[in-house]
């Protein structure tokens, strides 16, 4: 091709990535419509989510509340593609996980998603800043790029002079920053969590929703958080209440 076809290409392609970047962006970050999740082992049959629709906009943080059991984790894992939906569709930016082969929704998660879990979930055999390298090195990063970053990082959430314990010589509010630092170290887009401040006590957790806050202003990231602490859920922007599989109730800060 000759070099002028070649710009013609370039803008072709710049052109249509503009269009699909235009488009994403008009788009809420999640729009999920009438999502319906069902477990069945044996002859038991859990109607978990019952055609549950939301939408969570660009920079939001958005508390998911309700009682032990009624399927606030169910609807973060189907948001979030963890699980697969029985009916229904959910959009992340536009884009339909559901069309996505595992492969390439694993790869869309470790590039727009951090997670964070009540229980940290950090591999005990892992240095601190070795767990919050894990997404960096899986998403194809240089080790010396992935050292640097995940050092940025945990320096954010203020505990790098502990990259070198292991999460069993720290704290649980220690390691919920570690979490955060690896569920942020892809700068992603998304970030979701499930009871993040569920074992830790009251002043912890109140510095840990803190850190939260400070992150989404600085990088308006979008935050879906999981928690039956009405503390919590208080400094969340918006909060919808979950009863039974469904969305019973919505309140906005
Ligand atoms: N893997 C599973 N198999 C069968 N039932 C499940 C499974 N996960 C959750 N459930 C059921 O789905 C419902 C919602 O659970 P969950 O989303 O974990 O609630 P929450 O996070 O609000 O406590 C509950 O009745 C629970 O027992
Ligand atoms: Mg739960």
């Amino acid at each position: 091709m000759t070099r002028k076809g070649r710009t013609v290409t370039t803008l072709i392609t710049n052109k249509r990535e503009a269009t699909r970047l235009a488009t994403a962006a008009a788009a809420p970050m999640i729009d999920a419509q009438g999502v319906v999740k069902i477990y069945s082992s044996g002859n038991v049959r859990v109607e978990a989510l019952k055609g549950v629709s939301l939408q969570v906009q660009r920079g939001e943080i958005l508390g998911i509340m309700g009682a032990s059991g009624c399927g606030k984790t169910t609807l973060l894992n189907c948001l979030s593609g963890l699980d697969g939906v029985n009916d229904g569709e959910v959009y992340i930016e536009g884009a339909n996980l559901a069309s996505m082969n595992d492969r390439q929704k694993t790869a869309y998660r470790a590039a727009n998603m951090g997670f964070i879990f009540q229980t940290y979930n950090l591999l005990p055999v892992l240095s601190a800043i070795e767990n919050v390298e894990l997404p960096l090195v899986v998403s194809g990063v240089s080790a010396t790029r992935a050292r640097t970053r995940a050092m940025a990082a945990l320096e954010r959430v203020g505990i790098a002079e502990r990259a070198n314990n292991w999460p069993a010589q720290l704290s649980g509010g220690q390691r919920q920053r570690v979490t955060i630092a690896r569920a942020l170290v892809n700068d992603p887009a998304i970030v979701w969590a499930d009871e993040p401040t569920g074992a830790l006590d009251s002043t912890t957790a109140n510095d840990i929703i803190s850190l939260m806050e400070t992150l989404n202003r600085e990088q308006n990231q979008t935050f879906v958080i999981v928690t039956h602490d009405p503390t919590v859920g208080a400094r969340c922007h918006r909060r919808v209440h979950m009863s039974d599989g469904t969305i019973v109730r919505e309140e906005r800060n």
